[in-house]
């Protein structure tokens, strides 16, 4: 049993892309406003009926639903509005991701966690903290949308599908994102040498932009991509694929980072992050990658330091 905490857009757009991806046959939506999750979820079980998909989505509003539960997808907070950065979201989603991390620790003590909201890279720290799972199991949604949505970017200009591009992204999930095209590959040829300069400046600025142009365009943040990392994600760890993706985890000394979570390469299976993938870095791109770690480090300072104990 998969269960979906919080029913927004994200949320119920994450339990239609699961059901039509039969990544479980049971899914929950759980939600605090009353109504909304069973009216999501009566919707999608008609949807269900008429794909021809036997999975039952039940909605609710009380967290003992999500007994038994193996992965947990937590996507309740406040989304970004035009104009505000991740970041000023930080002190009221700590509230609701801590009151989310209590119930997932008393009602599925032995789920996989993955949460997606923002600031993906504090909230995934104030998850860590509330839940005190091992690191495996509490996953930073994100770097399968960061990375990929490079790969989209950079594919435009090479007459490629996105999926024979290998992206690289480090680091936050914000605007201190470290998209590395040269250590990004289609076969063993570098994107950027597939790239001009404008070109390769174009990507990195689309790829760290991508979320924000979402929301000035349509006035609310993006759901899509999101749910379709998620299921990528849960898929990986349903099936024990050991898929090489992306995802915010707790750094323990690779990279020669020690206590952040940070989007880095890992391999997803059924323990969760099977492992973290070092990619050699030069120089320069070690310090890139420290001052994305930094940004990361300074929004952990917006939250009250009760929500990282
Ligand atoms: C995104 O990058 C809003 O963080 C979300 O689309």
């Amino acid at each position: 049993m998969i269960s979906i905490i919080g029913s927004g857009r994200v949320g119920a757009t994450t339990a239609a892309l699961f059901m039509i991806s039969e990544v479980d046959t049971r899914i929950n939506l759980i939600d605090i406003v009353e109504g909304l999750p069973q009216g999501e979820a009566l919707d999608l079980n008609h949807t269900a009926a008429i794909l021809g998909k036997d999975v039952k989505i039940k909605g609710s509003n009380n967290y003992e639903d999500i007994t038994g539960s193996d992965i947990v997808v937590i996507t309740a907070g406040l989304p970004r509005k035009p104009g505000m950065t991740r970041e000023e979201l930080a002190a009221k989603n700590a509230e609701i991701v801590s009151t989310a991390a209590e119930n997932v620790k008393k009602y599925a003590p032995n789920a996989i966690v993955i949460l997606t909201t923002n600031p993906l890279d504090v909230m995934v720290a104030v998850l860590y903290n509330k839940l005190k799972f091992p690191r495996n199991r509490v996953i930073g949604f994100s770097g399968v949308l960061d990375s990929r949505r490079m790969a989209f970017y950079a594919s435009q200009y090479l007459n490629l599908s996105p999926s024979a591009i290998t992206p690289l992204v480090l680091g936050q999930h914000g605007e201190n994102m470290y998209p590395v095209p040269e250590l990004s590959f289609v076969y063993g040829k570098s994107l950027k040498s597939f790239l001009t300069e404008e070109q390769y400046s174009k990507v990195v600025k689309d790829t760290i932009n991508a979320g924000a142009d979402i929301t000035n365009l349509r006035k609310f943040s993006s759901n899509w991509g999101p749910a379709s990392g998620l299921t990528v994600m849960v898929n990986a760890i349903r099936n024990d694929r050991k898929t090489a993706l992306e995802a915010s985890v707790l750094l323990e000394g690779e990279y020669g980072i020690k206590g952040v979570f940070a989007e880095v390469p890992i391999i997803l299976g059924k323990n969760g992050v099977e492992k973290v993938i070092e990619v050699d870095l030069n120089s320069e791109q070690k310090e890139k990658f420290a001052k994305s770690i930094e940004a990361i480090k300074n929004n952990l300072k917006q939250v009250p330091e009760s929500y990282l104990k």
